[in-house]
């Protein structure tokens, strides 16, 4: 049986949250609207309408559900500062309700003994920017590098733990190229620009904190997917690389000094030298203190040529009879233990940090609690997988799992369960389902 001291005692705990996912008070207090809030009222973008004006309504309850992180026994609380929260327009105008609001968040944290990672941006870009262009615009920059600078100066004291960006590819691929996230934009055109200005966000943010931060940690995270080939065909090897190229390669290699992935694959160089700024490697250069990954599956690609520019076909788990979870995502253990390898095989990465990993299941609501076998079976094969790779002396020094409890799954509402605690939407009542008892066990081990 696999334990929490296996790791050693120095490494980290924790539970990850957003605050789009989990705040609610989306008109209150002074907030301004985000992307997700203007996106969320379209018809047919949320499945069922869901809305995110309350969701769990943390805003009112954020001394209880901290003190349930701490009661499961976690030391890390990884929570986001949403910026329309403290600049309602993205820039100029402080809003001084939101600012208090995060300083009373990393106050009940620090009473706890919890240590805060404070996520810059995730996902919740303020509408006013948006109108502007959003992440397709140069504007953008100046307005994230203000937001940054506000959030170091406040909290600088108190947090040392940052992260700029949550899953940049994630929020520039879904949002800005396939249309299913906010702000629902599309092409390629969007994407690139999008990627391109994201990129540069994420080095500008890194180096901000450590000119005002004084011994800050810095990070950022990426989405991971362990590619698979579906056969060992040419054409198959072929398309399996363009999508490594976009989903594990696009913001790592720039951050690295090492610029935009283009050598290996065409479309990607077309685009890098179309920008001349694209080549301007320094500027999206940052020294990371560690880089944060979210693995949730691997995937299995096939040649496609019906598929514009990335010719390539995701053969789902179901199709190919895989164990998989609610969200028909592959579980496969093998498959994080694999991407953290890719990962750690770059050179000059100096830690490594899981920041989100986990599982939605349609869990057993009965008289004696919640059950969700499932999802601990989920945790236990992946933390085997993570204590395989840890063990064979890969500097890991952490691990959060998504998410403290149920909450706005994006694009899926509130159908996707990913949390250790339950939360009923009606009552905001927070049952502590098996996986959340499991983990309060299995850290205490
Ligand atoms: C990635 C995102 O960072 C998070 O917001 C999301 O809820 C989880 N993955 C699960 O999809």
């Amino acid at each position: 049986m696999i334990k929490a001291s296996d790791f050693g005692n120095d490494f980290s705990w924790g539970v990850a949250v957003a605050a789009a996912q989990i705040e609610g008070a989306a008109e209150l207090y002074g907030k301004g609207p985000s992307i997700w809030d203007t996106f969320s009222k379209r018809s047919g973008k949320i499945k069922k309408g869901h809305l995110l004006q309350v969701t769990c309504d943390f805003y009112h309850r954020y001394q209880e559900d901290i003190a349930l992180v701490k009661s499961l026994g976690f030391d890390v609380f990884r929570f986001s500062i949403s910026w329309p929260r403290v600049l309602p327009l993205g820039q100029g105008q402080i809003n001084q309700d939101g600012i208090r609001f995060y300083h009373d968040v990393i106050d009940a944290c620090l009473l706890n003994g919890l240590v805060p990672y404070v996520t810059l941006y995730h996902w919740d870009l303020p509408e006013a920017l948006e109108v502007e262009g959003g992440w397709t615009a140069y504007a953008v920059n100046h307005a994230f590098n203000e937001f940054v600078s506000l959030c170091a100066r406040e909290y600088g004291d108190k947090v040392k733990n940052w992260i700029v960006l949550n899953e940049p590819f994630g929020f520039t691929s879904l949002g800005y190229m396939l249309g299913v996230h906010a702000p629902g934009k599309t092409g390629l055109t969007n994407f690139f620009s999008a990627v391109h200005h994201t990129a540069i966000a994420q080095a500008d943010g890194g180096r901000i904190l450590r000119a005002e931060v004084s011994g800050a940690n810095i990070g950022t995270s990426f989405s991971c997917s362990e590619i698979i080939p579906y056969t060992q065909s040419e054409p198959d090897l072929i398309a399996a690389k363009r999508v490594d190229c976009l989903m594990n390669r696009l913001f790592i290699e720039p951050a690295l000094g090492m610029g935009y992935p283009g050598a290996d694959w065409e479309v990607m160089e077309k685009f890098s030298i179309q920008h001349s700024t694209w080549r301007h490697t320094e500027r999206l250069t940052f020294d990371f203190d560690f880089i944060g990954l979210q693995n949730y599956f691997p995937l299995t690609i096939k040649y496609n040529a019906f598929i514009p520019v990335v010719q390539a076909w995701e053969v789902k788990a179901k199709n190919r009879k895989k164990p998989h979870t609610a969200m028909g995502w592959e579980i496969n253990a093998d498959s994080f233990y694999n991407i953290i390898k890719q990962f750690a095989a770059y050179p000059n990465i100096k830690k490594l940090m899981i920041t989100e990993n986990g599982a939605a299941y349609h869990d057993k609501i009965a008289t004696t609690g919640i059950h969700d076998a499932d999802r601990i079976a989920y945790f236990e094969l992946y933390l085997s997988a993570l204590l395989r790779a840890k063990n064979e002396g890969l500097n890991i020094s952490g691990y959060m799992a998504w998410t403290l409890m149920d909450n706005f799954e994006w694009a899926e509402g509130f159908n996707a369960r990913f949390g250790l605690v339950h939360n009923d939407f009606k009552t905001q009542k927070r049952t502590v389902k098996d996986s959340g008892h499991w983990f309060r066990n299995f850290l205490s081990s």
